[in-house]
């Protein structure tokens, strides 16, 4: 999917519950896919970790190639590593429509952000709860979505830190129809989504909300449908 594909399909359908598959059964793979294409989810958010930008290891290339390969769903690959430069083009590859950095690696991230929409691919910037939003300021033009991290990430299951509140209706209030989507990642559940979507997030990314249940399908309409009360209150 192209880059503008994937803008356009997440404007379609937002406010939109986006699984982080952190929690899944990662043995029965192809199962956990089709019960969340069973639960009527739109796109799937995957998780990669170095070790070394958070504290904890994931997956990379390998799995979401194979991913890619088992769903059509669009895939929105979040790369919580040090040294994003070397590996975008190979995500997109891999099959990646959008591919999100962090303004606190190491590496230039302006070049990147380019890199990732030479590629193809959708781009997005995320930011850790104690980033000032001044510091991607500059960087919006560059960016298809921000990603307003509100858990420091590395880990599932943490507490929702409302500074990301903020920063999503400062964002909000700032963009015009063709500004960048928003995304929050962290602690959305049944309390935090409401306000999320309040403050303008358009892509809730949930994991243990969704993953600690048996009933995926029952979490994920629960969510969208309180996503999309809260989406008509705002308006
Ligand atoms: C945090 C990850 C998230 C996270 C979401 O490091 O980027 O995608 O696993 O999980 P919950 O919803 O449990 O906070
Ligand atoms: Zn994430």
């Amino acid at each position: 999917m192209s880059r503008h594909d994937f803008v356009d399909c997440v404007r379609r359908c937002r406010p939109a519950v986006v699984p982080s598959l952190l929690m899944c059964d990662f043995a029965n793979l192809e199962d956990e896919l089709r019960r969340l294409e069973a639960a009527d989810v739109r796109l799937l958010h995957l998780d990669v970790m170095d070790g070394h930008f958070v504290p904890n290891l994931t997956y990379g290339l390998p799995i979401v190639e194979a991913i890619d390969r088992t769903t059509s769903l669009p895939l929105d690959v979040h790369l919580m590593i040090s040294n994003p430069a070397k590996y975008v083009q190979r995500f997109v590859e891999a099959g990646a429509d959008q591919v999100t950095v962090h303004i606190e690696a190491d590496d230039p991230i302006e070049q990147v952000l380019q890199q990732i929409r030479a590629a193809g691919a959708a781009a997005g910037l995320a930011l850790n709860p104690p980033t000032p939003l001044a510091k991607i300021e500059p960087l919006l033009p560059l960016c298809d979505t921000v990603l307003v991290m509100s858990v420091m990430p590395g880990f599932g299951g943490q507490a929702f830190n409302p500074v990301a509140l903020q920063k999503l209706k400062t964002l909000n209030e700032q963009r015009d129809a063709e500004g960048p989507l928003l995304e929050v990642d962290g602690g959305i559940n049944d309390e935090t989504i409401g306000p999320a979507v309040e403050s303008g997030a358009d892509l809730l990314v949930v994991g243990s909300a969704i993953f600690r249940h048996h009933d995926y399908g029952e979490q994920v309409a629960r969510l969208s449908r309180l996503a999309r009360q809260h989406h008509v209150a705002q308006r």
